[in-house]
């Protein structure tokens, strides 16, 4: 670097001040790539270098014309909100570079105590577990356990004549369809459980597919409850589940990648009666446990089954005759990086009630969401909200509403002054707002009703 590095650190902390300034509120409307940026895009490699304080400046640029989850009145998708405790324990984590793939010693120590925390903090007794890059991940690394378990030898000898299935709600994330096409089973093997009308699993539907399929030689896999829909927020019934599962010695995943970390909260606590009988579990703390991306965290029974799935033997990666693994063993992913050492510093940082206050915030938001939007006129409420996302639309047009809400969708994103997105709940085009953002203030949940009455009209006004 041409300059010193207390001086590039010094810009660099300047300009992530500056982020962290300008997120402590909402801003009026969202920049779009300037022509500098475009500009920018343009240039090919660059064989010469340039000042660390030109190269800095330019990201900040490009940061700031980038949607950043992390603002107050980003409502849309389940994203993380950068806490800032851990963007520093990324900044470090990122410095000393360790890979967890092999024994990494104290990094070791502190993935098994986070694990052992955010187990603690949701109330499940994780026996063991590691950080992944996120759902999709943790799904597909427990339900490979799960495949192994129900169908040993398959990750020699792949899947049999007759196969398996997995069962889940038709509400489950398509990460859970993916992880089934992944695994050899097929997507038509992912069993779409039909769901009540607060779109949660019926246990009593699903224990006839499952005898079903057994009865014409179909191996049960697994049965996932989503603790925490993503297009609704909705929690699966996890006991009844859970007894399901008991019964035909079936292996119990709850996904509980967005709403999980709800069940801290004393306000719907209750909702997730019945995890600590899972098998797996998996959460995302980079969605609603406010840490940077990439952070999730799947915790399991038997850290053995894990084992079963993934223990190999290669030339390059032999075995120290202390520890029998390492931890890729047990781990579909190979590179890791120290991911949780950003929620450990920020669990040690704000302490784990301050966490369940935030969550708890968040859950009460939704709620006054909701109460507002049964109060205006224009807007009708598709659903009560299980967890923190509401589905509402604009009703006071005269045209489709459908077309009706997309279009306002995309006007609310030109607006700026508040960012969500559109959802289709049984092919009804609405509003999706997403409420996991430790920032978000019961202003800001205002203002995005106020901001949705006023953009409908005008498009009212002037298409309809
Ligand atoms: C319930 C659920 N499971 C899995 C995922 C996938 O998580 P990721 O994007 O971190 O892989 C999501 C993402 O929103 C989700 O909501």
């Amino acid at each position: 670097m041409d300059s010193t590095r207390e001086s590039a650190l010094l810009r660099a902390s300047e300009i992530l001040l500056r982020s962290w300034r300008s997120f402590d509120n909402s801003r009026h409307g969202q920049p779009v790539a300037s022509t500098s940026t475009e500009e920018l895009t343009r240039q090919s490699l660059p064989a010469r270098p340039e000042p660390i304080d030109v190269v800095l400046a330019s990201a900040e640029e490009i940061l700031d014309e980038s949607l950043a989850q992390a603002r107050p009145r980003f409502f849309a998708f389940v994203g993380s909100s950068g806490l800032e405790a851990g963007v520093l324990g990324d900044m470090l984590a990122a410095a000393h570079d360790i890979n967890l793939a092999t024994t990494a010693q104290a990094a070791d120590l502190i993935e098994e105590q986070t694990v052992r925390w955010v187990g603690e903090l949701v109330g499940y007794p994780s026996a063991g577990g590691f950080f992944t890059s996120g759902g999709m991940i943790s799904n597909l690394t427990a339900l490979a356990a799960a495949r192994e378990r129900a169908l040993p030898g398959a990750r020699e000898h792949g899947i049999e004549r007759g196969g398996g299935a997995i069962y889940a709600s038709a509400d489950a994330h398509a990460s859970i369809r993916r992880a089934g096409e992944v695994l050899g089973l097929g997507s038509q093997r992912i069993r779409a459980v039909p769901i009540d009308h607060q779109r949660r699993m019926d246990a009593v539907a699903l224990e006839g597919m499952l005898e079903a399929d057994r009865a014409s030689g179909v191996t049960p896999i697994a049965i996932v409850a989503t603790a925490g829909t993503t297009l609704a927020g909705a929690v699966d019934p996890i006991n009844d589940l859970a007894d399901v599962a008991e019964r035909h010695g079936v292996w119990l995943h709850v996904d509980g990648a967005y709403g999980l970390p709800a069940a801290a909260s004393p306000l719907v606590g209750e909702l997730f009666a019945g995890l600590d009988r899972a098998d797996s579990v998996s959460v995302d703390a980079h969605k609603w446990l406010f840490v940077p991306k990439a952070c999730g965290c799947l915790m399991v029974r038997d850290p053995r089954s894990l084992g079963a799935a993934f223990a190999h033997d290669s030339g390059y990666m032999l075995h120290d005759q202390d520890r029998a693994r390492h931890p890729v063993d047990s781990t579909l992913e190979y590179s890791r990086p120290f991911r949780a050492l950003k929620l450990w510093m920020a669990l040690r940082t704000y302490g784990a009630d301050a966490f369940r206050l935030a969550l708890t915030r968040n859950l009460q938001q939704a709620r006054l969401l909701a109460e507002l939007v049964r109060q205006e006129e224009s807007l009708e409420l598709l659903l009560d909200p299980a967890l923190s996302i509401v589905l509402y639309r604009h009703v006071a047009a005269t045209g489709d509403l459908d077309d009706h809400n997309r279009r306002l969708v995309k006007a609310l994103q030109e607006d700026g002054r508040v960012w969500v997105s559109d959802a289709s709940l049984d092919g009804t085009t609405c509003l999706r707002p997403c409420i996991v953002n430790y920032r978000t203030s019961d202003d800001d949940i205002r203002e995005l009703v106020r901001v949705t009455v006023e953009v409908g009209a005008r498009l009212t006004r002037e298409g309809d």
